[in-house]
Parts: structure tokens; sequence; C-alpha cells
């Protein structure tokens, strides 16, 4: 069966709204993505991050402690890959983003603000990321500075790949404007 415009559009609809589902599910299968980074001389680095807010214009959204390397990473290269898995459907959702710093102070204090107590810690620790310990008890942490930073992040290209027993379907969305082209690719 071929797969009209219309339907394209309603697959992209449907990827919004699977990952809209996730936020606030701890087992929706969406809600952990892999970000993965290119810093100077082609190092590459990818991480698990939660995914936080999902807007229409697919902007994603992500908290991150300013003083880990993925921002050096960003700084030197904005533009990053993310890879979403269901594995329960079968469904890989990739994409290829920019990444904008949130500087707006006053939307970054609202966020934090709504942010548990005991989930706070994970972006005031003394020691910044990734810093050598001998014990993981040893992690301290401040009480009036935060690194707390929001990533946004920007997808110029959506690609979609479902495993079906027949046909299997990948689909290439890319940003044109306010709209989306779509083409389906070999899987
Ligand atoms: C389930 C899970 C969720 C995570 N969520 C985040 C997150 O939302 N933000 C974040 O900065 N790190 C998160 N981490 C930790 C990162 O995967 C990573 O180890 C850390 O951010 C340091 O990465 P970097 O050194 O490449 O900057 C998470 C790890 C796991 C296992």
């Amino acid at each position: 069966m071929l797969l009209t415009y219309s339907n394209l559009m309603n697959i992209l609809d449907s990827i919004k709204n699977d990952l809209r589902k996730a936020i606030g599910k701890p087992k929706h299968r969406f809600r952990y993505f892999s970000m993965a980074t290119c810093g100077l001389h082609g190092h590459i680095r990818q991480r698990i991050l939660v995914l936080r807010d999902v807007a229409d214009d697919f902007t994603l959204t992500a908290y991150t402690d300013s003083r880990s390397k993925k921002m050096m990473h960003i700084r030197e290269n904005s533009e990053v890959s993310l890879l979403f898995f269901n594995s329960s459907k079968f469904i890989q959702v990739t994409m290829t983003a920019n990444v904008r710093v949130e500087k707006d102070e006053e939307t970054v204090l609202e966020l934090w603000n709504r942010i548990k107590p005991r989930s706070r810690k994970d972006y005031i620790t003394e020691l910044p990321p990734g810093t050598i310990i001998q014990d993981p008890s040893e992690v301290g942490h401040q009480e009036n500075i935060h690194y707390f930073t929001v990533l946004k992040l920007v997808p110029e290209k959506i690609e979609y790949v479902k495993l079906q027993k027949i046909n299997h379907l990948r689909i290439l969305f890319s940003r044109n404007g306010d709209s989306w082209d779509s083409c389906y690719l070999v899987p």
C-alpha cells in the first residue's frame, strides 16, 4: 500500500504525540533518548537524556549541568544526533538537531523551581560531572549555586523506521521553513 502525503503527515504527528506521551511517564520507551555530540577533532560522545518537553514545531527540551562534557562539545559544534527506540513497536526515530542553550533567566528559573528538591542535587554537585572520585558517597552538594541548564534541541531532519512483517517503513522528514517535506527511503 502506498501511503499518501497526508498519511505521511499523520505519521509525523504520531511521532510527536508519542514523544509527548513519554514526558512524565517513566516507563514510556521514548522518555529516554541518546544524544550524540561531536566536538573538535571529530571526538564523538553519546549519552542518555530525559525528554522534558516537545513543542509544536518539534523543538525538544532536555536538562543538564553546564559543566558537563556535552556542553563543551555543543559549544564546539551545535549539531547533534538524537536516537529514540521503541522496542515494543520496533520503531526507531533519529533526528539531526541544532542545540540552543536557553538564555532567558526567567524561563530557566521557572523550570528550576518546578524540579523536585531531591532531583536538584543532579545540578549542584561540588565537583563538576566527570571528576574522578574515590567513592560515590563522597559527592558533596552546594547550597547557593546551581549549574542547571536548559537545552533546546531543534530538529532539522527526522527519520522514522518501523520494522514490519511486510514492507518495512523508512521515512525522512526534512524541515522546510514552517513545514516538513517527506519522502520514503529504502529501509
Ligand atoms: C536513565 C538516565 C537518564 C539520564 N538523564 C540525564 C539528563 O536528563 N541530563 C543529563 O545531563 N544527564 C543525564 N544522564 C546522565 C548522562 O547519560 C551522562 O552520563 C551525563 O550527562 C554526562 O555526560 P557528558 O559527560 O557526555 O556530558 C542520564 C543517565 C541515565 C542512565
